[in-house]
């Protein structure tokens, strides 16, 4: 079984089980040169990163895509422990498109199989003059355990099914090109798969500080206790959750982080929570429908729904782009400011 590191101020890190619940205590260094979570963001912080993202993409879509200056001289890792297709490939492209040097790192092939860990692995690649590094790894916390043991920015690219930083704000750049820039006074409804989602986690502490209502809906097995804390509401089915809403995120089943005996079956997932046109068309005219991917096309999301005129599923992806981009160009002037003036060490 894998574990999350837990810290405290007294012991150190040490393994909790997965599932604990909401161990890693909020970020407060959205300022800083780490991007570790949404919880704690201040709403103004989430608008200037989307403002900033906001630039850059009109910035290529008027002035096409050479690469700019904003990272030149600065060394990204992309650090992915656990796979991934868009936050890896979307990252990379961004950091190109700053005029960033940067490498990836997977596990295959490396020094893990060895048996070395993660604060050697990333201490050693940092050794060799990497500024930033992007960190995905199946551990809720790996990315703030990072950042707090190493001199070193480091961006969660999702952490086990704690936090997605990166994809909570690319939800919110598309929610607020659909929204008319407007947060306030919108509804949305996130289905599926809740309590292994760190897509959600994130969303809902984007959304909410930013004033959206968001209603949960999905079987009780994936729904964690007392989520109402987080400032949602829980839907009984998805057709409440979806009448009236101005969008809706599907989320996917987290078959890889799901015990067996969680659902009776997919099909019967699918007819009683599953994202159809049809249920599509009881939310606003306007509403949206949004998945961060990758997608299991007919179990909780159909092709009609996927691919209707409502969808934002590749919006979604290119917004990817330009928030990356924001991401990591607010942390590298960072991670130069505190280069220059070193802050005194200690909990963050
Ligand atoms: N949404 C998301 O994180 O996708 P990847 O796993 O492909 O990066």
């Amino acid at each position: 079984m894998s574990v999350a590191y837990h810290e405290s101020a007294t012991r150190g890190a040490f393994p909790v089980p997965q599932g604990a619940g909401f161990f890693v205590e909020p970020s407060t260094v959205s300022a800083d040169r780490h991007l570790l979570g949404l919880e704690g963001m201040p709403a103004a912080t989430m608008l200037e990163i989307l403002d900033e993202a906001e630039a850059f993409r009109e910035r290529w879509r008027l002035e096409g895509k050479a690469p700019g200056i904003e990272l030149a001289g600065f060394e990204v890792c992309h650090a992915f422990f656990e796979d991934s297709t868009r936050t890896r490939v979307s990252f990379e492209i961004a950091a190109k498109r700053l005029g960033a040097t940067s490498t990836t790192f997977g596990t295959g092939g490396s020094s893990v199989s060895k048996g070395e860990t993660l604060l050697d692995t990333i201490h050693t690649i940092a050794a060799m003059g990497v500024d930033l590094f992007v960190i995905r790894h199946s551990a809720p916390g790996a990315a703030r355990y990072v950042a707090r043991q190493l001199d070193v920015a480091v961006v969660n690219g999702g952490d086990g099914m704690h936090e997605h930083p990166t994809q909570g704000l690319l939800d919110l750049l598309t929610l607020r090109d659909a929204w008319g820039g407007r947060f306030e006074g919108r509804r949305l409804a996130i289905v599926g798969d809740v309590a292994h989602s760190r897509v959600a986690r994130s969303a809902i502490h984007g959304l909410t500080t930013l004033g959206t209502e968001v209603t949960l809906a999905g079987p009780a097995t994936l729904m964690p206790a007392d989520v109402e804390l987080l400032g949602v509401a829980v839907a009984p089915s998805v057709e409440d959750a979806m009448a009236g809403a101005d969008g809706v995120m599907a989320l996917r089943l987290q078959r890889e982080r799901m015990d067996a005996g969680k659902l009776p079956s997919l099909a019967e997932y699918t007819r009683v929570w599953g994202i159809s046109a049809e249920r599509v068309s009881t939310m606003k005219p306007e509403a949206v429908v949004m998945h961060p991917g990758p997608m299991n096309r007919g179990v909780e999301i159909t092709h009609d729904a996927a691919d209707g005129p409502r969808s934002r599923v590749f919006g979604q992806v290119e917004n990817g782009v330009a928030v990356r981009a924001a991401v990591l160009a607010r942390c590298a002037r960072a991670a130069r400011a505190h280069r220059q003036h070193p802050a005194k060490p200690g909990p963050a």
